[in-house]
């Protein structure tokens, strides 16, 4: 049975929506589901807008049929060959080899080795070149890695629409709705709209901004994606957020606290700088890299102004997720970020240093101050070095130059600790012959508390 939803009069959506496999790409839960989104014309000529993934493909042969209601396919414009949309390609080509594919020469080279076939029927557009398909004009716009190389757009001068490829996509299924104007965008579908971006085309920031200058040439009423919903009012607001993400700019000044801990000692480091930056009305979010998912961290990552990362060392090493993470989001070529570290290590903390070597090698990166240390566990009076941390990053947020306090002296942690095991005594003198309760070391082995 057909489900299709009229775009325009003569434009229908017929696609699917795919809400039985967990992870897009093999990789990206998508716990809300994915659209796969495909169009017919029904103009003088009809014409296909791209195909979709597998998983929908009984619904789409359907809805092609139905919506073709006997007509003949004239045309197939395919923007992109990742399989996502051009999987049922070849079987489109067999069940209508009179259809003419429209695409370009790098197109045409992935059909072949996506399909191992020749199209019967090709033509092959360039830049700027355009089909009249009776009322419609189309004009094709090169787009490359938005987001793979041989993807293009194409412009419908007759009613506005830009076919959009990938961009303006976003994760999660249509349920019912077609229109961004259907759904509270802002509040239900930006997060997934901005891990969507982020995770499949973020690292491609100048090529998405090149599109944009190309596009804002342009006069565009309607963006129909090849995911999510179709943008018909506001567009601005969908174009703004890609304009920001693009250009790498936070949408929110405040912080991000990622954090990799093994027993806890390096959590409770991270909720007490939440805290703090809480208490100075900083925006906070807070991740355990171990439990959630990259793609979330590194969307949050591209939102925030400010970043934290902290990890505990393992295998002299950092921790396996927040390592992981870390490539993750220098793949993605995030930059210009404002940095600040907190490392872990029982005997040997060297996460530190680990991480400020991978974040140095990213565009833009500062990172603010040196690494708050623990080992094992925060030591008494280390709860300072945090807040200290805290006043850094909200003055950094706020975009203020740091007031130095010098500490009351009846602040200042009297006593003495032991180096080797780390036990505290508290007095302003450490008797010449104290042994450490804990293992048996002589004062000798003691020193002041920093
Ligand atoms: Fe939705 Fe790059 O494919």
């Amino acid at each position: 049975m057909h489900c299709i939803r009229h775009v325009t009069e003569d434009l229908i959506w017929i696609g699917g929506n795919d809400r039985q496999h967990p992870l897009f790409e093999s990789t990206h839960p998508v716990p809300r589901g994915m659209s796969f989104n495909s169009y017919l014309l029904l103009d003088e000529k009809t014409v296909l807008f791209d195909t979709v993934d597998r998983a929908v493909q009984t619904q789409f042969f359907e809805n092609l049929e139905y919506a073709l209601g006997g007509r003949k396919l004239d045309y197939i414009f395919v923007h992109h060959m990742e399989p996502d949309h051009a999987a049922t390609l070849g079987d489109v080509m067999l069940r209508h080899p009179e259809a003419t594919i429209v695409c370009n020469g790098k197109i045409l080279n992935m059909i072949r080795q996506f399909h191992c076939t020749d199209p019967k029927e090709v033509h092959l557009v360039n830049e700027g070149d355009s089909i009249t398909t009776g009322r419609h004009t189309f004009t094709f716009v090169n787009a490359p890695m938005v987001h793979w190389p041989e993807v293009m757009v194409s412009y419908d001068s007759t009613d506005k629409i830009l076919f959009s490829a990938d961009a303006f996509g976003t994760f999660g299924a249509l349920n019912g709705v077609l229109f961004a104007d259907e759904v509270n965008f802002d509040r239900d579908w930006l997060d997934d709209a901005r891990r969507y971006y982020t995770n499949i085309v973020g690292k491609y920031g100048p090529q998405v901004q090149a599109l944009l200058k190309k596009a804002a040439g342009l006069d565009i009423q309607m963006i129909c994606p090849l995911h999510g919903p179709v943008w018909r009012k506001d567009l601005g607001y969908i174009v703004d957020k890609y304009a920001k993400w693009a250009a790498y700019e936070p949408e929110v000044q405040g912080v991000l606290i990622a954090f990799a801990s093994v027993y806890g000692g390096t959590e409770t480091a991270a909720n007490i700088l939440a805290c703090r930056l809480a208490e100075m009305g900083i925006p906070v979010e807070m991740y355990d890299v171990s439990v959630t998912h990259y793609s979330y961290v590194l969307s949050d990552a591209f939102k925030y102004s400010h970043i934290v990362f902290a990890s505990t060392t393992y295998n002299n090493g950092i921790f396996v997720s927040m390592e992981n993470l870390l490539h993750d989001i220098a793949h993605h070529a995030l930059r210009g970020r404002k940095v600040a570290l907190i490392q872990n290590g029982s005997w040997a903390p060297a996460s530190g240093k680990l991480m400020t070597e991978i974040i140095s090698g990213m565009k833009g990166m500062e990172i603010l101050e040196a690494p708050v240390t623990l080992k094992s566990t925060l030591a008494p009076g280390q709860d300072a070095e945090l807040e200290a941390l805290a006043k850094v990053l909200a003055a950094s947020v706020k975009g203020e130059e740091v007031v130095e306090e010098a500490p009351a002296p009846q602040d200042k942690p009297k006593g003495f600790v032991c180096k080797i095991c780390g036990f505290v005594y508290e007095s302003d003198t450490l008797p010449d012959d104290f042994i450490c309760p804990i293992c048996r070391r002589p004062a000798s082995d003691f020193e002041p508390l920093a």
